[in-house]
């Protein structure tokens, strides 16, 4: 196709389909050479059903149609195009005769975009038609961007639609460790204390203190996880101790350890060097991290948590010989709300598909890195590289790029 007349703003002009409306063979076969010479593609029709045939199966970019024309008249075939709403955009440009001026008013009355007078003017058919075609690619692009922002509105209430349901999936999660812990205080209440053997209220407090723990985590997992996305986290950086933060957390599972038979370890050298983080934060990683190891490992299983220095980082483990992570569910298993359905909860540990989506962000916000292992029916490694030196940029909420899911 040529662009022999380049426009205004360097866009190639004399392209798209162009259908010519008129009774009178000659005048068709004039504006059909000037606009082919130009490069336009041009469809024919001699009446206006004609017209409205090849406008539904060619979709033409632009109309050029006479006035006069028997049977339908001109307007009354601009007046249907523009009152249908397939049709509504698409240009028409009348034919009128010169001096015609009713014909030009009535023309863009009828919704009309622009009027050519005869005898036809190549220079002044050939710029018209540009002109309006400029107007309907605009036209087109705006319509484009409107269904690309209804779309995108769409799916932004499917999503909050779909955040709503699931923080009621979570508020729903959280009834079970309070009702837990209501039971068994119920049960003391019903049960005369003094009869009772140390041994059997030891356990209904174990179980009560362990469904309060659980209630705190989710609780401070929902919070956090909304102020760790906005990076509205302020991060108390300090030297942390990692052997003595992990034994905190081990010696808060030894009741369930002991009580489950599962073996649990911590193997973090006291002399590890301190990377520096917010405690806090680091806590209630390995928290939620002994947590789901617990939740996913038989009797007789182990969990062990150990650390080793890599340079400027320091790389901590948290290993079970449970269940693992289905293959499928790996890719996701960081994101929110992502959970499996194993047995899990058997032991009054709860699922809400946060913990792990709280342990991510909390190291992104470090400039750390999380990723981890694991082998359905072998087993699970958690990693958490951490740098010795704390995030290079120590604001609040800075985030790495590297947390990956392995
Ligand atoms: N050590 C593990 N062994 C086996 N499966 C695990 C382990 N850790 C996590 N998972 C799987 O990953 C899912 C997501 O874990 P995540 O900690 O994010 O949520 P959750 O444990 O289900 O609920 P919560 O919000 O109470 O932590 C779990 O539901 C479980 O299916
Ligand atoms: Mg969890």
């Amino acid at each position: 196709m040529s662009h022999d007349s380049a426009m205004p703003d360097g866009q190639a002009s004399d392209t798209g389909s162009v259908l010519v409306v008129h009774d009178d063979q000659r005048n068709v076969r004039l504006m059909e050479s000037i606009l082919r010479s130009s490069g336009y593609q041009v469809l024919k029709a001699y009446n206006g059903e004609d017209a409205l045939q090849v406008v539904e199966n060619d979709s033409p970019d632009l109309l050029l149609l006479d006035v006069m024309m028997p049977k339908m008249s001109g307007f009354e075939l601009c007046q249907r195009l523009k009152g249908r709403y397939q049709t509504r955009l698409l240009p028409i440009i009348m034919v009128t005769a010169l001096n015609a001026l009713e014909d030009k008013v009535q023309a863009l009355e009828y919704g009309a975009d622009d009027f050519l007078s005869k005898p036809i003017n190549k220079v002044e058919l050939l710029a018209k038609v540009r002109s309006v075609l400029r107007v309907k690619g605009l036209q087109d692009e705006l319509e484009r961007k409107k269904s690309e922002i209804e779309a995108a509105n769409l799916e932004l209430v499917r999503m909050q639609g779909f955040k709503e349901s699931m923080m009621q999936m979570v508020v729903h999660d959280l009834k079970n460790p309070l009702a837990s812990i209501m039971g068994n205080i119920q049960l003391i209440q019903m049960q005369n204390v003094e009869m009772m053997s140390p041994a059997r209220l030891g356990e209904l407090l174990q179980r009560t203190q362990e469904s309060g723990r659980q209630l705190m985590r989710m609780i401070l997992n929902i919070l956090q996880i909304g102020k760790l996305e906005e990076r509205k986290m302020p991060l108390r950086l300090e030297p942390v101790p990692l052997h003595k933060v992990v034994q905190e957390n081990v010696d808060e599972m030894m009741g369930l350890s002991a009580r489950d038979g599962i073996l649990l370890e911590n193997r973090v050298s006291p002399d590890l060097p301190a990377p520096r983080a917010d405690r806090e934060l680091v806590s209630r990683v390995v928290a939620n991290l002994l947590n789901n190891a617990f939740k996913h490992t038989p009797s007789g299983g182990q969990v062990i948590v150990d650390a080793q220095r890599d340079g400027a980082r320091i790389t901590l483990t948290v290993s079970d010989t449970g269940e693992g992570i289905p293959e499928e569910l790996q890719p996701r298993i960081f994101e929110k709300f992502v959970a499996g359905d194993s047995d899990a909860g058997r032991r009054m540990l709860f699922d809400s598909g946060l913990g792990l989506t709280f342990c991510r962000l909390a190291v992104d916000c470090h400039g750390g890195r999380i990723w981890l292992r694991s082998k359905p029916g072998e087993g699970t490694t958690v990693f958490i590289s951490l740098l010795l030196e704390g995030p290079a940029d120590a604001k609040p909420g800075s985030t790495s790029a590297g947390a990956t899911a392995a």
